[in-house]
């Protein structure tokens, strides 16, 4: 904690899965702690390393805590002398071993290839942190968690909608997530799952972005799932929502039940405004296991892809 009050800037720095939960991070930190945070794809960071700042903390988030990439930003950061901090799930190996300080997530261990605890494992102990660090404020961490858990388990009472959602909807070769905000980052999230597990092409989009070129891939019957939690930009991505359908995307909308509309098709109780990644994600993870189940792939080994990647 000393180490991040410390630091005048924090560096995120990861792969994949541990990268979308980073940006996630980044909102809190900055948020909660008022510290400026910048998230950083290891493998660019490395050979493309930006201006530092004076008193810097990079903090390495990686489930495996072996991964490559990152090993390579950690070895070259400790070379100038700055100092590290990795969150992981997995004690004793190398960026744990190698950083200044570990925490760890205490996920349990993951076994599918596809990360799914260790990513909203990873965002609550930001979240724990950016408020440790902040100190006395309005938010009552562990109240807004236990709250979260709670939704967490009600989403997860009705497997049958995410079942229905995956073989209604993800019917073609392609598939957008859009949002906006933290729903931004978590739509990068749920497209990263689904095509890893099921081989949908998807991307994850700002949603106030895709007008401008990306939309020219909407066409008839393009599945566009839409997540919605924050108030601030409720209105702009169900407009976004309009476009696309306009143009013959078949829609479904993830919203938080105080900013819901009757059509949405996922409804999810409300959490803290800070912790919605938490929940808006589950919803996404389930409609790629059900969409890899359909297609009959192995979920837990998908093609191509390993739990740590030890190679740059
Ligand atoms: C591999 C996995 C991804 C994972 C990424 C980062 O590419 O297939 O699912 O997100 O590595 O792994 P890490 O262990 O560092 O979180």
């Amino acid at each position: 904690m000393k180490a991040v009050k410390e630091a005048d800037r924090l560096y995120i720095i990861a792969a994949g899965t541990s990268m979308h939960a980073g940006f996630v991070g980044k909102q809190m930190f900055e948020q909660l702690a008022g510290i400026p945070t910048e998230v950083h794809i290891s493998s660019e960071f490395v050979y493309n390393t930006p201006v530092i700042s004076k008193k810097p903390l990079f903090i390495f988030i990686s489930q495996s805590g072996e991964t490559a990439d990152s090993r390579a930003v950690l070895v070259k950061i400790k070379q100038l002398g700055y100092p590290s901090l990795t969150i992981t799930n997995v004690p004793g190996l190398t960026l744990s071993r190698e950083a200044d300080h570990t925490l760890l997530l205490y996920a349990g261990p993951e076994i599918a290839v596809a990360s799914t605890k260790a990513y909203t494992a990873q965002v609550a102990v930001q979240a724990v942190l950016a408020a440790k660090v902040a100190g006395k404020t309005d938010l009552d961490l562990s109240r807004e968690l236990a709250i979260v858990a709670n939704v967490m388990e009600s989403i997860t009472d009705h497997k049958e909608q995410y079942d229905a959602i995956a073989k209604d909807y993800l019917t073609q070769r392609n598939c957008f997530y859009i949002g906006r905000h933290v729903d931004y980052y978590v739509a990068l999230e749920a497209a990263l799952k689904l095509k890893e597990i099921s081989y949908i092409q998807t991307e994850g989009f700002a949603a106030g972005e895709l007008k401008h070129g990306t939309i020219a891939l909407i066409e008839k019957g393009t599945p566009v799932i839409a997540i919605v939690s924050q108030e601030s930009v409720n209105l702009n991505t169900r407009s976004n929502v309009k476009e696309v359908k306009a143009r013959g995307a078949n829609t479904v909308i993830i919203s938080l039940r105080s900013l819901s509309s009757e059509t949405d098709q996922i409804v999810i109780d409300d959490v803290h405004p800070l912790l919605t990644p938490l929940v808006t994600v589950v919803p996404t993870q389930l409609i790629s296991y059900y969409a890899a189940l359909h297609r009959g792939f192995d979920i837990d080994k998908p093609r191509n892809l390993a739990k740590s990647v030890t190679v740059e």
